[in-house]
């Protein structure tokens, strides 16, 4: 039986059929003081609740960290504030945790809720801002530098699962995927005027995709008809459904070249560039990093960096090898099994 709403009585949303007419009829997890016990039943079927997010290899990411009491943070994916929560009591008391996060909508509920669980601005300060400018941040509180830094690349389970936000082909919507709708074009105004062949570059190198020759010729074609998801998804089945032969290869399509637009979109490897060059100078000494990794792109971008950084002297160490979320984890949600968590030490001499 479905919980009963609490709260003022309102007349009932009647589901028509099994096609809910808005999101907000569908997701009932994402009202959670109107329908407790729904994100508990989500979770119980090994899904994660829409609107919320499953934190990946937090345990090893602690462990990685090894934060304690006083020390400093910058989570520069806030995101829904599940690693920096525990992050948060890690460092309690007196420590601060700086939580990153260019999305306006996101952050703003998130500064919320950790506001709510009891850590003020003494020891949570929410920043709204693309990490790519990690080396603007400093002098911040007095400090030049901090213990750790945390990044777990990608977009949130919430970002992906808001039709409105345009991350997913699962639910149709506008073909946004901007992290942050306020800056930057959409992914529509990019498939306006881009290129054939820098639209197969695109697709190729951010996400693999061996279709991309055939996915850019007919996205090109239909130039101007593909402003929501449900056109992007259309026109990459048609281009690849007869050559690939099986509704998991083409779902894998369409899911690779939803990635590579949001990628471009969202300058996602340029930002990481950018972080990962100002990093060094932003830790204390024995300040350590670790960063989730989701795609090839962003792993031999992390790995190369911390391997130079290493050779230069700039870190003392860092991982011998990516590590990945347990097989419990990965059965258990999914989107763990592509993380590759790498990690990087500052000596102790090292400023
Ligand atoms: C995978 S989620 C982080 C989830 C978080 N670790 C948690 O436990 O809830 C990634 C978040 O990082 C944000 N993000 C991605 N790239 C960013 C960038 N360049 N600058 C700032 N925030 C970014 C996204 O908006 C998203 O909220």
């Amino acid at each position: 039986m479905e919980d009963e709403p609490i709260g003022p009585h309102k007349r009932r949303v009647r589901y028509k059929g099994t096609h809910p007419r808005s999101f907000s009829e569908k997701y009932k997890e994402l009202d959670s003081e109107r329908y407790p016990g729904e994100i508990e039943k989500v979770k119980a079927r090994g899904a994660t609740p829409a609107g919320d997010h499953l934190s990946i290899c937090v345990g090893e990411v602690l462990e990685i960290l090894d934060p304690r009491p006083g020390e400093s943070v910058v989570d520069a994916t806030l995101g829904h504030g599940g690693h920096s929560a525990e992050l948060l009591k890690a460092i309690s008391p007196g420590g601060r945790l700086y939580g990153l996060d260019r999305d306006p909508v996101e952050i703003a509920k998130t500064e919320a809720r950790l506001r709510a669980a009891g850590y003020g601005p003494e020891s949570f300060v929410a920043v709204r801002m693309n990490f790519s400018e990690l080396g603007s941040l400093f002098p911040i509180g007095g400090i030049d530098g901090v213990d750790m830094l945390l990044a777990d690349l990608g977009v949130s389970s919430m970002q992906i699962d808001d039709p409105e936000r345009g991350f997913t082909f699962k639910h149709d919507g506008p073909l946004d995927m901007r992290m942050d709708p306020d800056g930057g074009r959409s992914a529509a105004e990019l498939l306006l005027d881009i290129p054939e062949a820098a639209l197969r570059e695109l697709i190729d190198e951010y996400s693999d995709e061996p279709e991309a020759r055939v996915i850019a010729r007919v996205l090109t074609q239909r130039r101007g008809t593909i402003d929501t998801t449900a056109a992007l998804r259309n026109a990459v089945r048609y281009a690849v459904e007869d050559r690939v032969g099986s509704e998991d290869l083409t779902r894998k399509a369409i899911r690779r070249t939803f990635q590579a637009l949001r990628i471009a979109v969202n300058g996602e490897l340029d930002a990481l560039d950018s972080l990962l060059a100002a990093l060094p100078r932003c830790l204390n000494p024995g300040g350590r990093a670790a960063i989730l990794c989701f795609h090839s792109g962003e792993e031999s971008r992390v790995e190369r960096s911390f391997r130079e950084g290493v050779a230069s002297g700039a870190y003392g160490s860092m991982s011998s090898e990516a590590v990945r979320a347990s097989p419990g984890e990965r059965r258990d949600n999914p989107r763990s099994s592509s993380a590759r968590l790498l990690w990087a030490r500052k000596s102790l001499g090292d400023r």
